[in-house]
């Protein structure tokens, strides 16, 4: 494959795309209602136009980047191409003699045109894109024009998903063409959460699943690091924190996570850390035990002590030198006080400064949340400090939604950010939860005022970790995780509202997972169920 920096006039090659339009506008059937059938791109586009030919990708494939306005000096573009190019190729063997072919049906170069300069993977950046692959007018070069090369990227997955070997004429067809995609995502966060302290996840797993968020388009790995069970990360400030890991081996070194956030960024993948406190930080304690209230006491952390909030400041100093994205999460979840009101040093101390343990929870998060604005962070919280404590909370909260119904609704009323992950739907651990569970389940549920609407960020599925580790952990999360990807991307006017219109385009989702070496589970049965009888992939 041969790569060029085609520094082509952009005027040319929006004439280009332009007249290919036309024809294309002028042959295709552009199948308005109804015009899921027969396509097969998941999740599905903002809007698609195809015909019915066949056209056919040279093997030796050129990409062509207009340099004028987006150099792709970082090579994100050019790794995204490689990467696609792998997963069409597989293990096929080639014909390589195609002087057979009508030539003008062939591919031979990608042109694409990116008008931002930057490649900087901002929180909210423009993920949109245009594809076309024109049949008459132009049929040698497939066009992506998209505001930043993550739009660019995205469109060499939808471009991947109309692609197919033949085995045959051993060549690789692009069906249904030509095509005309223009695409964006309804919400800019569609994230999945990944649970590190249940069960540690070496980072060749964590690099695995990544790849397959770019599958479906999803954007935001929140990684929940460290919990009660384990803390499995260095923080070079208090080096005795990852005592706290279940072995020597089970942890990651501010190196490798480096390399997990870049290597997702380079994917279009934010991650969110979440460091979850006062309650779920019995781990930390192992290695600083005046951590805890009391060696029999553990959780939540000691909020009377102010090394507490010393290490709390540590912990996000060494993370911010790291995690670039925006947000950090500070959980805050399921905080039981009993500890601070029965253990004498804490109770005395809760006397003096006049708290309750009520008080003294929200004491611990808003100081906690001042850390992690002096940081320049945005904070993620969950839920319950909203229903504790709302109004106190920074404005800065996103509120993250998992347990109880009408809180998204109360939160955006009150003027939050939210991010929807309720348990009853969008939790990948309930395995008994359905695909079509998932599918179905909507952020903007009874939210009606357009300026509520807007601060509903997205959702994300939650792959908590208590029954996961590296061998179940693909399965568990695909695909279930793909349907939401389609709630989260696809406009809401084209989401089906009845899920069985869409169980033949996910099987065939799946498949193609399974084909890229991901172990999705198939469709029938509950949540990473095996098969149930011999049989082609498309119909499990
Ligand atoms: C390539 O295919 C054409 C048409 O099928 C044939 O005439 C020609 O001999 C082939 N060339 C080689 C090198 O196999
Ligand atoms: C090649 O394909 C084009 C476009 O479909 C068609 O117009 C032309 O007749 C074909 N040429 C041959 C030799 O089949
Ligand atoms: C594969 O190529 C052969 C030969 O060109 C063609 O007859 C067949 O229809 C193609 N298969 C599919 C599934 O399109
Ligand atoms: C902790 O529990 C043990 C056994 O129940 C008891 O002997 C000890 O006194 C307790 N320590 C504290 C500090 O409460
Ligand atoms: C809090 O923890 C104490 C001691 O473990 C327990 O007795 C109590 O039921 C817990 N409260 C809640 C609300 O879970």
């Amino acid at each position: 494959m041969r790569i060029e920096n085609a520094v082509m006039g952009r005027k040319g090659i929006l004439q280009k795309i332009f007249l290919g339009s036309l024809v294309v506008h002028l042959l295709v059937i552009a199948v308005a209602a109804g015009y899921n059938k027969g396509l097969k791109i998941w999740p599905m586009p903002v809007s698609v136009s195809h015909g019915r030919g066949t056209l056919y990708l040279r093997n030796d494939l050129e990409l062509r980047i207009d340099g004028r306005m987006y150099s792709d000096a970082s090579g994100i573009f050019k790794d995204g191409f490689f990467r696609f190019l792998e997963i069409l190729k597989g293990d096929h063997v080639f014909q390589t003699n195609i002087s057979s072919f009508n030539s003008s049906l062939i591919i031979k170069a990608i042109h694409v045109v990116i008008v931002s300069p930057s490649d900087e993977l901002q929180h909210g950046v423009d993920e949109s894109y245009k594809l076309s692959v024109p049949m008459l007018g132009d049929p040698s070069y497939a066009y992506i024009e998209a505001k930043t090369v993550y739009g660019a990227l995205h469109a060499l997955e939808t471009f991947s998903q109309v692609c197919y070997f033949n085995h045959s004429s051993r060549v690789i067809e692009i069906r249904q063409a030509p095509w005309i995609i223009f695409d964006e995502p309804r919400f800019s966060y569609r994230g999945l959460l990944i649970d590190t302290s249940r069960h540690f996840l070496p980072v060749p797993v964590i690099k695995k699943v990544i790849d397959s968020m770019t599958f479906a388009k999803l954007n935001v790995l929140h990684w929940h690091i460290v919990d009660e069970e384990s803390f499995p990360l260095e923080i070079p400030s208090y080096p005795k924190l990852w005592n706290g890991a279940y072995s020597s081996s089970e942890r990651y070194s501010m190196a490798q996570a480096a390399e997990i956030v870049r290597y997702a960024q380079r994917r279009g993948i934010h991650v969110l850390a979440e460091i979850d406190a006062p309650g779920h930080a019995k781990s930390w304690g192992i290695g600083y035990p005046s951590l805890w209230p009391s060696i029999n006491c553990t959780q939540p952390l000691d909020v009377s002590n102010d090394f507490t909030f010393k290490v709390i400041d540590g912990i996000l100093s060494d993370i911010s030198k790291i995690f670039k994205y925006r947000f950090v999460h500070l959980g805050g979840d399921e905080v039981n006080t009993s500890c601070w009101t029965s253990t004498p040093h804490v109770s005395n101390w809760l006397k003096e400064q006049g708290l309750n343990g009520d008080e003294a929870y929200r004491y611990f998060v808003l100081k906690a949340q001042e850390i992690a604005l002096s940081y320049g962070y945005k904070i993620v919280n969950w839920e319950e400090t909203f229903v504790n404590f709302g109004s106190k909370l920074s404005r800065e909260t996103v509120i993250h939604h998992w347990l109880r119904g009408g809180v998204v609704q109360q939160a955006v009323a009150a003027g939050f950010q939210c991010i929807v992950s309720n348990q009853e739907s969008w939790y990948l651990d309930n395995v008994g939860t359905t695909w079509k569970t998932f599918y179905a389940n909507e952020p903007l549920f009874n939210i009606r005022k357009p300026q509520q609407k807007a601060l509903v960020m997205g959702g994300e599925v939650c792959m908590w970790g208590e029954r996961v580790d590296g061998s179940d952990i693909e399965q568990t999360i695909w695909p279930r995780a793909a349907a939401a990807a389609e709630r989260l991307w696809t406009p809401y006017d084209k989401v089906a509202k009845d899920t069985t219109e869409v169980t033949e385009r996910l099987a065939h989702f799946r498949c193609l997972l399974n084909q890229r070496g991901v172990a999705a589970a198939p469709l029938t049965g509950w949540g990473r169920a095996a098969p149930m009888e011999p049989g082609s992939c498309y119909k499990q």
